[in-house]
């Protein structure tokens, strides 16, 4: 664990990186804002900073969502990539490096490391006998299974035997166990390490890394039979982001990585073993802090999942915050921030309530950080024409508060305990609350102590000015709104952390009081409206899911599918989708529809005219890459389309099909 006194020394972060199959929500931000948050602060200290975070692009899960979109991978994760980079930008994040695992530069280091373990004997060809479950992309031993399911998820696993390359995790299982023996600060929470000591058991089996050939996957270099798991694929993204191996002067500048921050449930398996395993076989130093932290769950105890309608998405519910509160929509994130990183201690499981964080945004945020500012600034301008005041003889007389503070926040950050530092950075808000109170500047007023006044007001000034600063890696817009509110944005005042000392407010500044920051919310009324809307949401879910999980259907709801013999009148390929066609088919009654079918690569347009195809007519229409489809076609084969369902010649179009 490092401390205030490592400026200097740079501090490379790193956030997992993301699966495109899935837009960011309350969990994965959780991540993202605890890393920003412990980026900023380094910022704040003047260490040179690296905050990484990236997707992670490949694997079949990737392919699959894109092949029901009828998209290629590339074009849906190109679409994806998007909306995770505008969430983290809505989000305040301000990381520095952002990683595809299709970038390629990052595809070159994979197959060079892949290349240069295969030359040491680290990897080697074996065959792979068991199961794998696509939606976590791992490989399970029976043994593993929890009911036949995913231990993790509780998803169905496939079953798979094939040839496949297994890196020598097991070499590395003494020197790996010693390590975290050794070092008590490499796996964190403590907890975690003992889990993953447990996990080494006897010893780590070797990590099947590879699977067969797959289009999407990077591929094995030398060998077009095989593509590397996307695993291996994805833990090299910290030694990609930072030039390996290409350029060792950067490399040799971050690595290595000071805090690798993650989810509870990717760090044994994961980033505890297979990682720093394949940094020992490469020669290279291990992080020095594995990080992971709690699952956040709804308010009901579940796992938020998109099939359950339970799925919490950061800016929906700081846009929610904002209405209900009247705050601005960065204040609105920046609470939600507050609230992810205060309300329980990073590390442990939480549960996310809306009555929970509303709650915090009136007592922490309105009641005691707002109302200091709202109190003090009129105050300034009442008594003092709208200037900071010079400190005069008297003043400091929070100083010894500020430092205990400070020295604090600094301990607790070091050991990324990030309630414990706002739980400090509170106890100098109500110092200063009450230092106003029993200073009482409005007495002093009246008994015309102007010397005496000035130093208070100077004090609480200062003071604000402080925590504005202290905050900043947690509120980043709100630490600025507070700034500019003192007048030290205009001033051109810099921030740094150095200056979380009193006496260091700049006087005869003009202070720029604007609305409160944060305007109270009524609780009661707040709730009842959430109440009614979330009463809608569930009943929609609901619905959704007794469709969904029917494994049957009734003859009616059979009946209700209008199938007809359509007879195709034309056929297009569609500019850029290599694996759509464009049909104008036939349906009878003189009507013709268009259809978009996913099925260019097996069928040529030309070979498609006149066959009498089976037509789902009354499917609700859809744009597909940009082209309404009004039905579908129907085709054989579970994977790729093998063949079309036809309908004897003689069947006129428009034919029921029953
Ligand atoms: N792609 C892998 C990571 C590869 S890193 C070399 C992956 N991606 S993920 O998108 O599924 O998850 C990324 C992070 O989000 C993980 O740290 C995970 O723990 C976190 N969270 C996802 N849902 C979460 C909650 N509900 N609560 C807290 N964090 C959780 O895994």
């Amino acid at each position: 664990m490092r401390s205030a006194d490592d400026s200097g020394r740079s501090f490379y972060i790193t956030t997992p990186i993301y699966y495109v199959n899935d837009l960011p929500h309350i969990g994965h931000s959780y991540t993202t804002i605890g890393a920003d948050a412990q980026a900023r602060y380094h910022r704040l200290l003047g260490e040179p900073v690296l905050f990484s975070t990236g997707t992670d692009e490949h694997g079949q899960k990737i392919a699959r969502s894109a092949e029901a979109r009828g998209l290629k991978p590339q074009e849906l994760v190109d679409e994806v990539v998007e909306a995770w980079q505008r969430m983290w930008k809505r989000l305040h994040i301000d990381y520095d490096r952002f990683i595809r695992t299709t970038d390629s530069h990052h595809v070159a280091t994979v197959q060079y490391v892949f290349r240069r373990l295969r030359e040491s004997g680290d990897i080697y060809l074996g065959e792979y006998q068991g199961w794998y479950c696509i939606p976590c992309e791992t490989h399970l031993l029976e043994s593993e299974l929890v009911g036949g399911d995913c231990p993790e998820c509780k998803r169905e696993v496939e079953q798979v035997t094939e040839p496949a390359y297994f890196f020598r995790t097991s070499a590395y299982s003494d020197r790996l166990r010693e390590h975290i023996e050794r070092h008590p600060e490499f796996i964190l929470p403590e907890s975690r390490r003992n889990e993953v000591l447990s996990f080494m058991g006897e010893g780590l089996r070797d990590a099947c890394i590879s699977r067969g050939h797959t289009e999407w996957d990077i591929p094995v270099p030398d060998d077009d039979t095989q593509s590397i798991y996307v695993w291996f694929d994805a833990l090299i993204n910290y030694l990609s982001q930072v030039g390996y191996p290409d350029d060792l002067d950067e490399f040799g500048q971050w690595w290595p990585p000071r805090l690798e921050l993650m989810g509870k449930d990717i760090l044994t398996r994961f980033h505890a073993t297979l990682w720093p395993a394949i940094l020992m076989a490469l020669d290279l130093p291990l992080p020095e802090t594995l990080f992971a932290h709690g699952w956040w769950i709804t308010a009901q105890g579940d796992r938020m999942r998109k099939s359950k309608g339970n799925v919490l998405h950061p800016y929906e519910v700081a846009r929610e915050l904002a209405d209900i509160s009247g705050a601005t929509t960065a204040v609105a994130v920046d609470s939600l921030r507050y609230f992810l990183l205060r309300e329980v201690t990073f590390g442990l499981d939480a549960s996310f309530s809306w009555r929970g964080l509303l709650s915090r945004f009136n007592a922490d945020l309105a009641n005691d950080l707002g109302n200091l500012l709202n109190r003090t600034l009129p105050l300034v301008e009442r008594y003092l024409e709208k200037k900071i005041p010079e400190p005069g003889p008297g003043a400091g007389e929070l100083a010894a508060e500020i430092d205990r503070v400070r020295a604090l926040v600094e301990q607790e950050m070091a050991e990324y305990s990030f309630s414990a530092a706002l739980v400090a950075i509170w106890e100098l808000v109500a110092s200063a609350n009450k230092f106003l109170d029993t200073r009482a500047p409005w007495t002093l007023h009246k008994e015309a102590k102007q010397v005496e006044l000035e130093a208070v007001l100077y004090d609480v000034l200062d003071c604000v000015r402080v925590l504005a600063i202290m905050v900043s890696p947690f509120m980043p817009a709100i630490c600025d709104e507070i700034w500019r509110q003192l007048g030290l944005e205009s001033a051109g005042a810099e921030k740094s952390w150095d200056d979380c000392r009193a006496l260091q407010l700049p006087s005869g500044i003009a202070i720029e009081p604007g609305r409160p920051i944060f305007p109270r919310v009524d609780i009661r009324r707040a709730m009842d409206r959430l109440q009614a809307r979330s009463e809608r949401a569930e009943q929609s879910a609901a619905e959704q899911q007794a469709v969904a999980r029917a494994d049957t259907v009734t003859i009616e709801q059979f009946a209700q599918l209008d199938l007809r013999v359509g007879t195709i009148l034309e056929a297009h390929r569609i500019p850029g989708a290599d694996k759509l066609l464009r049909l104008i088919v036939d349906v009878g009654e003189s009507e013709s529809r268009q259809i978009v079918a996913g099925i260019a690569k097996q069928f040529n347009p030309r070979e498609m005219l006149n066959i009498n195809v089976v037509v789902v007519a009354n499917l609700e229409p859809a744009t597909i890459h940009g082209v309404e489809s009004q039905g579908m076609i129907l085709a054989v084969g579970a994977e790729e389309p093998e063949a079309l369902v036809v309908a004897d010649r003689l069947c006129p179009p428009g034919t029921v099909v029953r």
